[in-house]
């Protein structure tokens, strides 16, 4: 018998990871009009861009414009990534109440990524974290590569918990374990989750996983039986990684929901008004969903 939590939150990642890796540019409108989609779903966590540099990642460049556009909805948060001072300030000047910083547990993704070494981007991040909580915004922290690296392979756990509890300690309220390239198994995140909550209380931890060898629901189960509550998921599967060659997007929201819904976990969204927001970004993008279970709803 599995212990399950009775609710969890889920963190729709799709108009930032999702959206980060695209080819082609992203009309502002469509990003606009699927995060509107995914409020009208019941999300309530909805991360909406990215302010790093527009030559590393050009998709995000409208970020200011989207939240702008959205400005502040009772109960809905908008968190976006801020890798420095830098993007702090543009973030703050359009409005952000939400951030998240992002570091990896891998040395050399973290060069890739942000080309800097895991113990300087702690360094960065710290000054960062304290800023936006003098100014009252809500701080959330990235670990990536937590079952493992794209260029270094296995990721040992004990590295997860270290760059976690450095975050955890800084200020980060919450701490979002990335499988950046989809790479883990059941049991090793479940190992990975023990070791990091030896540090970090297992309820300020997401379980943030991409689905590239299809093990993304199980691997959430597995830490949601280990006391994870938080499950970060890209509507439509969307996204991929720039960093990590052939890494496939986030779990599918609908997926995860599908999921929870069956076995009577509670998350407030709706999986009929989250699949017309899945419709809507997937023929803005002219492609199909990377979600099965919105493939099975379109072919029934
Ligand atoms: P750098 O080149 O070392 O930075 O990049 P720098 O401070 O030397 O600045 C270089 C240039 O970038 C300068 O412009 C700066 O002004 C500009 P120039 O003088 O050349 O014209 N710059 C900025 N511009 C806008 N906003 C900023 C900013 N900072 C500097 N905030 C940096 C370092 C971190 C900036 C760069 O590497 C970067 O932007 N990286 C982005 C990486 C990224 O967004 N990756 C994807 C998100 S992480 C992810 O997807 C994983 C996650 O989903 C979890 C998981 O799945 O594991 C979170
Ligand atoms: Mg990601």
């Amino acid at each position: 018998m599995l212990t399950l939590p009775k609710s969890v939150r889920l963190v729709e990642v799709g108009p930032r990871d999702g959206l980060q890796n695209e080819a082609a540019p992203v009309a502002t409108e469509v990003k606009i009009g699927l995060i509107e989609r995914l409020i009208a779903a019941g999300l309530t966590v909805i991360e909406a861009g990215s302010f790093v540099s527009p030559k590393w990642v050009p998709r995000m460049a409208d970020s200011g414009a989207v939240l702008k556009a959205l400005g502040q909805r009772p109960g809905i948060s908008f968190p976006v990534l801020v890798p420095n001072l830098k993007g702090l300030e543009a973030a703050l000047e359009a409005g952000a109440r939400e951030i998240a910083v992002f570091g990896a547990a891998s040395e050399s993704f973290s060069q890739r990524n942000i080309n800097c070494s895991i113990a300087e981007s702690l360094d960065r991040f710290a000054p960062v974290v304290a800023e936006a909580r003098a100014k009252g915004l809500v701080v959330r922290g990235y670990v990536s590569c937590v079952l493992g690296c794209p260029y270094e392979g296995r990721v040992a756990p004990e590295a997860v918990a270290l760059v976690a509890a450095r975050l955890f300690e800084m200020g980060c309220a919450e701490v979002s374990l990335g499988d950046t390239i989809g790479a883990g198994t059941p049991l090793a995140a479940q190992a990975m989750v023990e070791a990091v909550a030896a540090k970090v209380p297992v309820e300020r931890l997401a379980a943030h996983f991409h689905d590239t060898y299809g093990q993304a629901l199980a691997n959430l189960l597995a830490v949601m039986e280990r006391g994870v509550q938080v499950i970060d998921s890209a509507v439509a599967g969307l996204g991929g990684c720039p960093y990590a060659k052939g890494a496939t997007g986030n779990v599918a929201t609908e997926d995860v929901l599908y999921m929870l819904d069956g076995m009577g976990v509670a998350t407030g969204v709706d999986l009929g008004r989250l699949l017309e927001a899945g419709r809507f970004v997937c023929e803005a993008l002219a492609r199909p969903p990377a979600s099965r279970v919105a493939r099975a709803f379109r072919a029934n």
